[in-house]
């Protein structure tokens, strides 16, 4: 895979993703997009890989929104294509089936907080700053951060932020369940890679079943999100994983599984 805005590195079953457009704060344009779109499918279906770390180059800025160049100039149909690609770009990352973590690492602006949205896990730098300004420049979020938001920390907290475009700090995040975790910025990097190792480690289908139950699952009626859930409690019944996790406990040891 070669990308001119992307870098990849990866350390056993985890890929290190990070966006690199340090000199605009890692603002999205159409190009990091459809690399980023690219990177996520090929990660995906590459079965060495089982977590992800997400993160922006430079110590200032996770990403700092779409790039405002681009929409300055954005025609309305190209407008509606340009939020749909993002749409599906986000759609990849929450879709992807494995832990996508961001470590936010500085802004997490526009673009950039509905980025950290879509993935599984938020762990911020305390020095961290996340909101949607889009209204500061007379427009809407149209990476499906208007949903996104208000279903992670409730219509009435996304309302106020959405309205006002106000920055908040990392700690501010974690207290409105935007963040999952603030980390002194010198340990995020570690702590992200750590929390993805861990993850790595755990059986791939399960977790790939545990995402679809609940991303799939919330958008269900209950009752039928119940049903769902149970089917894939049947199916991984026939996993190797299964046997292995079940055996390893009744043999005290530690389970290795591999995702059969
Ligand atoms: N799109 C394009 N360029 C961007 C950008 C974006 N979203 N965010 C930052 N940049 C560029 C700046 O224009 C500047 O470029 P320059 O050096 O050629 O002037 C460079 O990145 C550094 O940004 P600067 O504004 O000088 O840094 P700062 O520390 O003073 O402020 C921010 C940082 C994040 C508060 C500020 O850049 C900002 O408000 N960015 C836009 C955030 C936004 O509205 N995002 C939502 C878009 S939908």
């Amino acid at each position: 895979m070669s990308f001119e805005n992307l870098s990849i590195e990866r350390e056993g079953a985890v890929a290190i993703v990070t966006v690199n457009r340090p000199a605009v704060l890692n603002a999205l344009n159409t190009r990091t997009l459809e690399e980023l779109g690219r990177a996520i499918l090929e990660l995906k279906h590459d079965e060495a890989i089982r977590a992800v770390v997400l993160t922006g180059a430079g110590e200032k800025s996770f990403v700092a929104g779409a790039d405002i160049n681009e929409l300055a100039v954005q025609s309305p149909t190209g407008g509606r294509e340009h939020a749909i690609r993002g749409q599906q770009v986000l759609d990849l990352i929450e879709h992807m089936g494995k832990p996508v973590i961001a470590a936010i690492n500085g802004y997490a602006l526009g673009g950039g907080c509905e980025l950290a949205m879509a993935c599984t896990i938020r762990m911020a730098a305390d020095t961290a700053r996340l909101g949607q300004p889009e209204i500061n420049l007379g427009i809407i979020p149209g990476y499906a951060g208007t949903q996104r938001l208000a279903r992670l920390i409730g219509k009435g907290r996304a309302l106020e932020l959405l309205l006002s475009g106000d920055q908040i700090s990392a700690q501010e995040a974690h207290r409105l369940g935007l963040v999952n975790r603030v980390l002194p910025a010198a340990e995020l990097m570690a702590e992200a890679r750590k929390l993805a190792a861990t993850l790595a480690a755990k059986a791939p289908i399960a977790i790939r079943y545990i995402l679809d139950a609940v991303h799939q699952g919330l958008e269900m009626p209950s009752a039928q999100a119940h049903t769902f859930e149970a089917t894939l409690f049947g199916l991984v019944a026939s996993t190797e994983d299964m046997r292995e996790g079940t055996a390893a406990f009744l043999e005290k040891r530690k389970p290795a599984f591999k995702g059969r």
